[in-house]
């Protein structure tokens, strides 16, 4: 069997002590003989200069030592070096654009919460003052608002992509089912935070929303008088709304993410359904070996004079 050729590793990539030292005269060191008075050398570098060196050098060695006890090179060039399917386009960007619409949330909604007062009696006046008094309260209150309604396009317009595109299909189910999670869980912000300006319009809203709830078969009853937390729409209704907003369900969505990136990673993205998968590549028979080319541009399933083979490329599983 003839032996293969091991192929030369980048040595950007490979760790200064791996590393072979150079040969004399090869790139990166002194050519012809060595100076006979190293004193007199002019390169010979400054106490400075060396300073200088180990300051440029000390951001990488503090990520090689943070590395050496994560081991995370592997895991970082598993998930960043990934293969993306052939024929993957826009739509595959809708997941991340709902991630970025999370993260704005959450950020504008920590500067929120450092004014706002979840009381019945300050609700009101805390958001006026967010919007009048702060710097770029108006802003922030402004981002945080017209990103809720950002998001839940947006992960409707993903939902509707990984739909049509057949992606909820085996073995991505359980993907899906986190995704149904995370639209109920994104819905429940959307409808918990309505209420925390405690205005005219979403004193109302809210009641509309937990008389729907209460429509709801069997657990409807139940799961409205758990979200009016009383006989009345009130302060304890505020208080339970702004620990739901605030703590409970963010959480949630966070974990929930943890789980659905990490099966986007082990599992891959789906191909559109348009794309044929890549034929399994079989021995050729022994027959063929011997006759050479086997009339279609291949011999023994590689390709020979530029012609294409089906799927090139395709990661679809
Ligand atoms: C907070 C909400 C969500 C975030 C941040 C999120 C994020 C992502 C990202 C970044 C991807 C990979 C890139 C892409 O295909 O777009 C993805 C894939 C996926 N998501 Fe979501 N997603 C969310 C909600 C949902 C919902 C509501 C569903 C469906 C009910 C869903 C189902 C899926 C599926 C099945 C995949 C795999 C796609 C494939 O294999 O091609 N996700 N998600």
């Amino acid at each position: 069997m003839p032996k293969l050729r091991k192929p030369k590793i980048p040595d950007a990539v490979v760790p200064p002590p791996l590393r072979k030292p150079a040969k004399p005269g090869s790139a990166g060191t002194p050519k012809g003989q060595a100076p006979t008075d190293l004193k007199e050398t002019p390169e010979r570098k400054s106490a400075g200069d060396k300073m200088l060196e180990v300051g440029k050098e000390a951001p990488i060695d503090a990520l090689g030592w943070v590395d050496q006890r994560l081991a995370a090179t592997g895991f970082l060039t598993g998930m960043l070096f990934r293969k993306v399917p052939k024929g993957t386009n826009w739509f595959y960007t809708l997941g991340s654009a709902t991630l970025f619409a999370f993260i704005v949330q959450a950020v504008t909604g920590v500067f929120l919460a450092m004014f706002y007062t979840p009381s019945a009696t300050q609700a009101y006046s805390s958001i006026a003052h967010i919007n009048n008094e702060v710097p770029l309260g108006q802003l922030v209150h402004g981002m945080h608002k017209w990103g809720s309604s950002v998001m839940v396009i947006l992960i409707f317009l993903h939902m509707g992509r990984t739909f049509f595109f057949g992606a909820y299909k085996y073995p991505r189910e359980l993907n899906w089912v986190i995704g149904v999670v995370l639209l109920i869980l994104t819905m429940t912000m959307a409808f918990t935070g309505y209420l925390l300006p405690f205005d005219q319009r979403s004193f109302w809203a809210s009641i509309v929303g937990i008389n729907i709830n209460g429509t709801g078969p069997v657990v409807g009853p139940y799961l409205s008088d758990f979200l009016r937390a009383g006989p009345e729409l009130g302060a304890t209704t505020l208080s339970r709304f702004y620990a739901i907003h605030m703590l409970l369900v963010p959480g949630a969505i966070i974990a929930l993410i943890g789980a659905h990136m990490y099966l986007v990673v082990k599992l891959g993205t789906t191909a559109p359904p348009w794309v044929k998968a890549e034929r399994p590549k079989v021995a050729a028979p022994v027959s063929q070996l011997d006759a050479g080319a086997n009339g279609n541009g291949r011999v023994n399933g590689h390709r020979v004079n530029g012609a294409p083979v089906d799927g090139e490329g395709n990661g679809a599983l």
